[in-house]
């Protein structure tokens, strides 16, 4: 029975002053720090083409969205740290979930690799909303979309451009309890998945 668990911390965005991206590393830092075993990954590492059936036709999925699906799958609860655009999803991000939902290995039933995992969502953004209206779009596209079960629980950081302190961290301590919270539940929700998973 596996005791473990393993978190990725993704971001939707890839630029190098990315408030998301800061988020995303937190998250991975505070996770390791409380015994979780954790990595972040960066979308900027796994450039594809815009989705395209004809390309998938001809070549079939890019390398790298199996290389992004494979790097799911050693992973068993992943949290997306994503900005929105104009109140949805950044093309980035969906982009990647497009092409990773299409790489299948022979006998593997549709959308495995999100059907075996938990999900968590979080934003930064410099505005009022903290991205939140965002996450409900990523929300539909991994629960209805891919079938994934994604935590009710989701952190949102507002005015970003003030929210970080000089160390990293976020200045708001309270703020800071809720993210580990929110990563210490995705842990324990991915943990009962891996076991379900590993006895079916
Ligand atoms: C095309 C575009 C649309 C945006 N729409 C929103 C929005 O709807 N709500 C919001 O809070 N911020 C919006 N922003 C601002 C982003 O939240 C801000 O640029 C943020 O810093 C981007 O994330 P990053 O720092 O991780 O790159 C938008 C930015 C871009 C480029």
């Amino acid at each position: 029975m596996p005791h473990t668990t393993r978190l990725l911390f993704v971001a939707g965005a890839t630029r190098a002053a990315s408030l998301n991206k800061r988020l995303a590393r937190l998250g991975a830092e505070i996770a390791n720090a409380n015994g979780i075993h954790s990595a972040f990954a960066d979308l900027g590492d796994y450039p594809m083409p815009l989705y395209d059936g004809d390309l998938e036709a001809a070549e079939g999925p890019p390398e790298n969205a199996r290389k992004l699906k494979a790097l799911f799958e050693v992973h068993h609860g992943i949290f997306i740290v994503s900005p929105e655009y104009n109140a949805s999803i950044p093309p980035l991000l969906k982009n990647a979930i497009d092409w990773v939902s299409r790489v299948r290995v022979d006998g593997e039933r549709p959308l495995a690799v999100f059907k075996t995992r938990v999900f968590a969502l979080g934003s930064v953004s410099p505005g009022a909303f903290g991205g939140i209206r965002g996450l409900t779009v990523l929300r539909q596209t991994l629960e209805i979309g891919t079938g994934a079960l994604v935590l009710p629980d989701q952190f949102s950081v507002p005015r970003a451009n003030t929210a970080f302190a000089d160390n990293g961290h976020l200045a708001d301590k309270a703020a800071m309890e809720l993210f580990k919270g929110t990563i210490e539940k995705l842990a324990r929700a991915s943990l009962i998945m891996r076991q379900e998973v590993s006895n079916t």
